[in-house]
């Protein structure tokens, strides 16, 4: 029997699935399994050591360390479910959620601060803008949940010297529009080095850091909500993001202390990818 018909063997397998689209994607997944498998030779060790990484990544997985999803952010595989699902509906681009945004931050005032913990670090930024439809018209009632680290470069759900909710807040336009959110400049950070995740990266000669940035998840009603960030355009890392996340239209100029970026939302009815 050859690989070939070997693979035509298992495909086979799944062809009374009573699940359309689990048969679709099982398939998917084992024909480009066994594609590379065969393209780079794997060996028997090969074969076993991956398996054990797997098994590492799993058990370090908690409610609060998901390996796979570093594993997936590293590889590109996060940023590309973003890109395809966002689709081409126009407006302001998609970048990766992250795993540390919180449901039920606090609602703020336009113009309050989301800084609980005030740190010696801190590099006061106000961050303005506006919240606008296609065709530039002005938003009212859009919802900005914005979140970042704390000017140590730790969350505060990563951090026990921090407040719940600290760097965490979400703004509603008024008629106008317009934003205005006061937080610290962000820094650059790392992400989790001491898994596998790690491991692939700096086997391969990669570092995990991410250039400086807020999260954004904007959205209103009629609108398709955007999951995005803003980038500090002086961070060292901004040409190699290890998660991959960075667009050229996401990065701004913070370094005076104010920044101005306008989110642009598709309609609903444009959105299906
Ligand atoms: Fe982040």
């Amino acid at each position: 029997m050859t690989p070939e018909q070997h693979l035509a063997e298992v495909l086979a397998s799944y062809d009374d699935s009573p699940n359309d689209r689990l048969a679709e994607i099982t398939r998917s997944l084992v024909r480009h399994l066994h594609s590379f498998v065969t393209e780079v030779g794997l060996t028997r060790e090969e074969w076993f050591r991956g398996i054990e990484e797997l098994k590492r990544a799993g058990q370090l997985c908690t409610d609060e360390r998901q390996e796979f999803v570093l594993l997936s952010d590293t590889l590109g595989v996060s940023m590309l479910v973003e890109m395809i699902n966002h689709g081409d509906a126009g407006g302001t681009e998609p970048t990766v959620f992250g795993p540390f945004h919180l449901e039920g931050a606090p609602r703020k005032e336009m113009g309050e601060s989301i800084i609980v913990d005030v740190m010696d670090t801190d590099q006061n930024l106000v961050v303005t803008g506006s919240v606008l439809d296609l065709d530039g018209n002005p938003i009212e009632g859009a919802e900005l949940d914005v979140w970042e680290t704390a000017s140590n470069g730790f969350y505060d759900v990563q951090d026990e010297n921090q407040s719940e909710m600290n760097m965490r807040g979400i703004f509603t336009t008024g008629a106008d529009g317009r934003y205005e959110i006061h937080a610290v400049r962000p820094i650059d950070y790392t992400i989790p080095d001491d898994g596998p995740g790690g491991d692939l990266l700096f086997n391969n000669g990669r570092h995990n850091w991410r250039p400086a940035h807020f999260h954004f998840v904007v959205s209103a009603p009629g609108y398709r909500s955007v999951i995005t960030h803003l980038f500090d355009s002086e961070s060292n890392y901004i040409d190699s993001d290890a998660v991959f996340g960075v667009r050229d239209s996401l990065v701004v100029d913070m370094a005076s202390g104010t920044c101005d970026f306008d989110f642009v939302l598709a309609p609903e009815a444009a959105a299906q990818p």
